[in-house]
C-alpha cells in the first residue's frame, strides 16, 4: 500500500513550523520572567500575554482568558455558561469537534444552513420567530472549517442584528482570519456587535504552533472570572510556558512575519489542491477559499463520502466525511484539508482520490 497523504488533518505542515523561532523566544521568555513561567501561574494565563491581547483587542485584560488551545474555552463555556438542554445555534456544517463537544455537554442544537456567504441568516431569524431562540450562536467567520467559506459583511450585520433582537449571545471563533490569500479583510462579528454581544475566541494553533497549547477567549468580565475558577479548579493554571513564547513572538512584532509566511505556504497549497479538482467526478461541487486550510466538496448525489473513505484510505489517502460536522445526513460531502502536506503530496494525493471516486 502507499504512504498514506492525509488530508483529514487541520494542521500546519511542518514547513510552516518555525522551531527557531519558537526556540528563541523561549528562552528570552525565561531570561525575562523564570519565577512566574515556572511557578504555579493564574488560571486566567500569563499576565503579559493576557495584557498583549487585550491591547490588540481594545479591550482590557479581564475580559481575556487564555486556555490550553482554544476548543478548551469553547468547553468551559459549555460547561459553565450553558446548561444542558440550551439551544446553542451551530453552523450546519460546523466544525466538528465543536459539534461533538456541543451534544457530549447535552445541547439542543439548532442548525444554521451554511450558503456561499456564510451562515443563512434568515434560516437562523425563522427559527427565532417560531420561537427556537438560541442562548448562543456559534460561528467561524473566516474560512470555515470546514466550508471554506465566509460570512459577508451584510450576514454580519444581520447576525448582530437578530442577536439584539432576540437576545442571544454570539460566539465569534476566528483562528484562521489572519491566513488570507486574496479579497478583502472585512470587520469582525465582535466589532461590529461589541462586547456585550459577541464573544470572540482565536487561536496561536494554526498561525504560530499547535504544538503550543495557546488560544483564548474575550467576553465579558463575570463570564471570564467563572471560566477562570473553572479552569483553576480543573487544572491550576494553563502552562505558562508556552504562553510565555507565544508573548515573546507577539510583543517583539514576530507574529506577523510569521503569519506572512505561513499565509504564502497556505496559499501556495491551495492553488495545488485546486488544480487538481478537474479530476473529481463531473457534478461536484467546490468553490476553493480565500484562505485558510481547507477545501469543501459536495460529490454528485448518491455517492457517499463516508463508504468511500475506506477505499480512499486503502488507496493512501485520507479526509474527513464531511457527515462527521452535521447533526444528520450529507454523506456526500467531505473535507479536504491542505494545510498539513506539500504541493507534491496534494497532487498524488488528488490523483488517488480522483481514480478512487472514478471508480465508485
Ligand atoms: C474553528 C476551530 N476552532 C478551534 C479549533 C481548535 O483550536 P486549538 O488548537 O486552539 O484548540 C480548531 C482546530 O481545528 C478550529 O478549526
Amino acid at each position: 500500500m502507499p504512504d498514506v497523504i492525509s488530508f483529514a488533518r487541520g494542521a500546519p505542515a511542518p514547513e510552516a513550523l518555525d522551531g527557531g523561532l519558537i526556540a528563541r523566544c523561549t528562552e528570552a521568555a525565561l531570561a525575562a520572567d523564570p519565577t512566574v513561567i515556572l511557578s504555579y501561574g493564574t488560571g486566567g494565563g500569563y499576565p503579559p500575554l493576557r495584557e498583549w491581547l487585550a491591547a490588540h483587542h481594545g479591550t482590557t485584560a479581564d475580559r481575556v482568558i487564555i486556555t490550553n488551545g482554544s476548543l478548551e474555552g469553547y468547553v468551559f463555556l459549555l460547561e459553565a455558561f450553558l446548561s444542558p438542554g440550551d439551544l446553542i445555534g451551530l453552523e450546519a456544517p460546523t466544525y466538528d469537534r465543536a459539534l461533538l463537544q456541543a451534544q457530549m455537554h447535552g445541547m439542543e442544537i439548532l442548525a444554521i444552513p451554511m450558503e456561499d456567504d456564510g451562515m443563512d441568516v434568515d434560516a437562523l431569524a425563522a427559527a427565532c420567530a417560531s420561537g427556537r431562540v438560541p442562548r448562543v450562536v456559534y460561528t467561524i467567520p473566516n474560512f470555515q472549517n470546514p466550508a471554506g467559506t465566509t460570512i459577508s459583511l451584510e450576514k454580519r450585520r444581520a447576525l448582530v442584528a437578530l442577536a439584539e433582537q432576540y437576545d442571544f449571545w454570539i460566539l465569534e471563533d476566528d483562528p484562521y482570519g489572519h491566513l488570507r490569500f486574496e479579497g478583502e479583510t472585512l470587520p469582525s462579528v465582535y466589532e461590529i456587535g461589541g462586547p456585550e454581544r459577541v464573544m470572540f475566541s482565536s487561536s496561536f494553533s494554526k498561525t504560530l504552533a499547535p504544538g503550543l497549547r495557546v488560544g483564548y477567549l474575550i467576553a465579558p468580565p463575570d463570564i471570564v472570572t467563572t471560566l477562570t475558577t473553572r479552569a483553576n479548579q480543573t487544572y491550576i493554571s494553563p502552562a505558562h510556558l508556552p504562553e510565555a513564547a507565544v508573548f515573546e513572538v507577539c510583543d517583539r512584532g514576530l507574529l506577523e512575519p510569521n503569519i506572512a509566511r505561513v499565509t504564502e505556504l497556505m496559499r501556495v497549497r491551495r492553488d495545488a489542491m485546486a488544480a487538481g479538482l478537474p479530476l473529481m467526478p463531473e457534478g461536484t461541487v467546490c468553490t476553493p477559499p480565500e484562505g485558510g486550510f481547507f477545501m469543501w466538496l459536495e460529490l454528485p448525489d448518491g455517492m457517499s463520502a463516508d463508504a468511500l473513505l475506506p477505499v480512499a484510505q486503502e488507496a493512501g489517502v485520507v479526509y474527513v466525511a464531511g457527515s462527521a460536522c452535521f447533526t444528520e445526513g450529507h454523506h456526500n460531502t467531505l473535507r479536504l484539508a491542505y494545510s498539513g502536506v506539500s504541493p507534491e503530496e496534494i497532487t498524488i494525493g488528488m490523483e488517488r482520490l480522483g481514480r478512487v471516486f472514478a471508480g465508485a
